[in-house]
């Protein structure tokens, strides 16, 4: 389970060695159960829907692929080259006396806000699949699924409660130190939400609707890519790859000094492409055989995914499988976003690993609860138009993880340098990826953070 580390961290104040990730496999099911969430089920297609559909999509998947990958390359390899959370990372890496260190920081701050909001969602998956059972949700009627929806969203004990269960779900699996057991359950159960997946895309195709669903998601209508829809989609890339705030980084410092890089990160970044895919594939086709608005935006999700099950037989049993997955998809994500504050007070402030995660839960129910009340109790307070919930999801995808994304890719391209990243892509020496490494700094020397100022600024309408 554990491995030598190279070059320990200077300042690290554990004793115990390093964990790490035990395999490869064990690398891949880790770093994709980071991945693929709520992203992929909730977000992609709420704002695929939002945004216009085939042209978010496409400037998604070129974010994705021109940023998002070599940022995840970078912040993998700087991890596992430093073994340690990005703070302690970015100090051991950079020249002394730079303040580097600032991304990790900046990266705890986005982990936070990130959870805030990420827990509420979660808290709707747990209590659908109660009602799921129940089987009060079970109709294609907008109006009785977005009634449902809207009942549990404006009730602030419900709200409250759901919250602190999922947080006290996810402390208790920290707490217990059973990542293991985590990492067993979520390597079993993610390919069952792979087939439940496919199979509800399937039956969500047969639909009258479905090929209205494929032209809106694969044939672009140019003038609906506005600046706003670009940032939006960058964001949408780094949230979904866990990148610009260190959780690659940390994970990256798990693995083992064999573990190809590279090839890791296109894995990754292919299987949560294809989740994403097949998620919008299931949903899409309902949203227009029965009616639904595709720019519902967050609730829609919740409001179409009851209407196929409606449709299906054992419908009612296979939705609470489906809720029951996604909140075991999203239980991989809030883990890692768990471990980089909690690893991080641990290494850097030698807070033991349970008081760590008892710190971070507590700061976690206190900041989360602005999120849970921000259709209820707070509805009325939205500060430039946006609720808190909004602000939490637009602050972090929008504006930390991709300034994240630019100071780690500036990073790697100025002051790491093109000798230390090859080396540590090339496995010191041992795979022969030398252009391929190279190709990749260039990106992240010039690309990378040119591009992600210019799509923030021209969003944000700065010019
Ligand atoms: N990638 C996760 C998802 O798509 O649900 C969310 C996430 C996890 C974002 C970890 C950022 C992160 F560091």
């Amino acid at each position: 389970m554990t491995h030598p580390s190279p070059t320990p961290p200077l300042s690290s104040t554990s004793t115990t060695p390093r964990a790490g990730f035990s395999s490869s496999f064990g690398v891949l099911a880790a770093t994709l159960g980071s991945a693929v969430g709520l992203g992929n089920i909730w977000k992609f297609p709420s704002l695929t829907g939002a945004n216009g559909g085939a042209g978010f999509l496409l400037v998604y998947l070129l974010a994705t692929l021109l940023i998002g990958l070599p940022v995840m390359v970078a912040e993998m390899a700087m991890g596992r080259q430093a073994r340690a959370n990005p703070i302690t990372a970015l100090r051991t890496l950079a020249p002394r006396g730079q303040p580097w260190w600032l991304i990790g920081m900046a990266g705890m701050g986005a982990a936070f806000l990130i959870l805030s909001f990420y827990s509420e969602v979660v808290a709707w998956v747990f209590a659908y699949v109660l009602k799921a059972l129940r089987g009060s949700l079970l109709s294609s009627d907008p109006a009785v699924t977005g009634a449902a929806f809207q009942a549990l969203i404006s009730d602030p004990v419900q709200s409250l409660l759901w919250q602190w269960g999922v947080l006290a779900f996810i402390g208790s699996i920290l707490l217990l130190g059973v990542t293991k057991g985590i990492e067993a359950l979520t390597k079993k159960l993610m390919p069952l939400l792979f087939v439940l997946l496919l199979l509800l895309c399937a039956f969500s195709l047969s639909l009258s609707g479905a090929s209205q669903a494929l032209a809106f998601l694969f044939q672009p209508e140019w003038h609906k890519i506005t600046a706003p829809v670009v940032l939006t989609a960058m964001g949408l890339a780094f949230f979904k790859l866990s990148i610009g705030m260190g959780t690659m980084m940390t994970y990256g410092s798990y693995f083992g000094d064999e573990q190809n890089i590279p090839a890791t990160a296109v894995r990754v970044m292919a299987a949560d492409l294809s989740v994403s895919m097949l998620a919008g594939m299931a949903i899409f086709p309902a949203v227009f055989t029965f009616g639904f608005e595709p720019a519902a935006g967050p609730s829609l999700v919740f409001i179409t995914i009851p209407a196929v099950f409606a449709q299906m037989p054992f419908g009612q049993v296979l939705m609470a499988a489906f809720f029951v997955l996604t909140a075991v998809a999203a239980t991989g994500a809030m883990l890692s976003l768990m471990e980089v504050p909690v690893v991080t007070l641990h290494e850097r402030w030698g807070i033991s690993r349970p008081r760590a995660t008892l710190l971070t839960l507590l700061g976690l129910v206190m900041i989360g609860a602005g999120c849970a009340l921000s259709q209820s109790t707070l509805a009325a307070f939205q500060p430039g138009g946006r609720n808190l919930f909004d602000w939490a999801d637009f602050i972090s995808s929008n504006l930390l993880l991709p300034l994240g994304g630019i100071f780690i890719a500036l990073f790697v391209g100025w002051v790491w340098g093109t000798g230390a990243f090859r080396q540590a892509l090339s496995n010191r020496g041992r795979l022969n990826n030398g252009t391929l490494a190279q190709a990749i700094f260039f990106v992240l020397r010039w690309v990378s953070p040119l591009l992600i100022l210019a799509v923030m600024l021209r969003g944000l309408g700065v010019f």
